[in-house]
């Protein structure tokens, strides 16, 4: 079975570049799932609309982060869809799901997402604690599990891909938005990559237009963030995983950029 997990799909640009590329590159590995963090796709935030153009585009299922608020439109499609997920971790009250079970080549998966703590400043429960709760939650109902933790720092998502290693069949990071050259099968078993990158431009900061994140950091007053435009590339990676062991045989990193 193989799993294909995309990074960030950052604003217009990016959209589009996962609208021309990823049903080729779906082919291209032969994938079974499609998992796409679409947290960005409005540069802070997700539109019903952009969600819709990102299942059009292949994603079989959708990620979110931090930004899962930013465009409250959203709110009444995390609770009609079961295909987009927020962060499991986040208070129990607020709308959609963290995990869900799909379907893949006739297997069970369990995909789950989570937010990390550190650096992120609006308190969300335990990660690790979380993710025990809904794995035992789901004992028995799920074939293999896949784990994307949304987390600025690398000790703690290289933390969780120990802790569940042997447990989820893959964990990966987003995020940080910069592809981490770690991919690797922990020693019990699960694939693991810090951060798999993002899909958008390559000409800028983490997305956003260089002179205005240089003006940032420089202290000079601001405008609103824009997405930077040009050449984009797809981060991504494929997790090559024997469904009846729950175990992962390869992780391939992917960097699409289009010639
Ligand atoms: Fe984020």
């Amino acid at each position: 079975m193989k799993i294909f997990v995309v990074g960030d799909v950052v604003g217009k640009p990016g959209l589009q570049y996962l609208q021309r590329r990823l049903r080729t590159l779906k082919r291209q590995y032969g994938a079974d799932l499609v998992i796409v963090n679409g947290e960005n796709a409005s540069g802070v935030g997700i539109t019903p609309a952009q969600a819709d153009d990102i299942f059009d585009a292949g994603a079989d299922v959708i990620t979110l982060g931090n930004h899962v608020w930013n465009k409250r439109q959203i709110v009444p499609y995390l609770e009609e869809n079961c295909y987009i997920l927020r962060p499991a971790n986040l208070a129990p009250q607020l709308p959609g799901e963290g995990w869900g079970v799909y379907d893949a080549a006739g297997w069970r998966v369990l995909v789950m997402n989570l937010i990390g703590r550190c650096e992120m400043a609006f308190g969300p429960d335990n990660p690790f604690l979380a993710v025990d709760r809904i794995l035992k939650q789901n004992q028995g109902q799920y074939d293999v599990a896949i784990c994307e933790i949304h987390a600025g720092a690398t000790s703690e998502k290289i933390a969780m891909g120990f802790y569940l290693d042997g447990r989820c069949a893959a964990v990966y990071g987003t995020h940080t938005h910069v592809q981490t050259a770690d991919e690797r099968i922990n020693p019990k078993g699960s694939g693991y990559i810090t951060d798999i990158g993002m899909t958008g431009p390559i000409w800028s900061v983490l997305g956003v237009k260089p002179e205005q994140s240089i003006a940032m950091f420089r202290g000079d007053l601001t405008e609103y963030f824009q997405t930077a435009e040009g050449e984009c590339a797809l981060g991504g990676a494929v997790f090559t995983i024997d469904p009846a062991s729950g175990i992962c045989e390869q992780v391939e990193r992917i960097w699409d950029r289009e010639q």
